[in-house]
């Protein structure tokens, strides 16, 4: 038996490259994938691929700092799947630039679009987590603006670490809000 077999995941930002990447590999263990981006090309191009090798995937485009279309996101997926068991969130615009070049503008939309599709992914995954009674895992391994801070002050790498939503982990036992 496949490790992901019964298991249902998404993963944010996952175009054909990392998050691509680790969806292709959540659906060849077994689980079945929400691929989501904000560009509907790029998810439908990771779910081509996964497809083409015979694993199961559906492609949801979405903005994931967008609260609405998180919550569509999800809930598009438990009404497909029948519930909710993974999230990975990869979803946010990397700036490459050294700090010597970079713009104020692009810093911030660096710096904010990590944590803010993680909150909005992490918050309604929660609850369909909780919904369907079901103890999940949730992971946000993007770094945040890695190109500045290793190639302009050299060092600073900020890591969000994933975090699973273990029965208790949430102020409740895993089977009810
Ligand atoms: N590529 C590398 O070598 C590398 C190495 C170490 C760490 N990282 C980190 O991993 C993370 C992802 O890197 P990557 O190279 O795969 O980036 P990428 O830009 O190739 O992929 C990010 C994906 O997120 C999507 N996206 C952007 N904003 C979105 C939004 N608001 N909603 C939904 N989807 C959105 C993009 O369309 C894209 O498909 C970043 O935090 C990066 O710093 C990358």
């Amino acid at each position: 038996m496949k490790r992901l077999e019964e298991k249902i995941a998404i993963v944010f930002g996952a175009g054909p490259n990392i998050g691509g990447t680790i969806a292709h590999f959540l659906a060849r263990e077994g689980a079945r994938v929400a691929v989501s981006d904000i560009n509907p090309d790029a998810a439908r191009k990771t779910t081509d691929f996964i497809t083409g090798r015979g694993y199961e995937a559906i492609a949801l485009a979405g903005d994931a700092m967008d609260e609405t279309a998180v919550e569509r996101i999800v809930g598009d997926t438990v009404a497909r799947y029948g519930g909710l068991d993974i999230i990975v969130n990869m979803a946010g615009k990397v700036h490459w630039s050294s700090v010597l070049d970079m713009e104020l503008d692009a810093w911030r939309e660096a710096v904010l679009s990590f944590p803010t599709a993680g909150m909005l992914t992490t918050k309604h995954a929660a609850k369909a987590m909780i919904a369907g009674g079901r103890a999940g895992g949730q992971h946000h391994p993007s770094s945040v603006d890695r190109g500045a801070f290793r190639r302009g002050i050299g060092g600073g790498l900020l890591h969000r670490q994933g975090r699973a939503v273990e029965p208790g982990a949430l102020g409740g036992d895993g089977s009810r809000p």
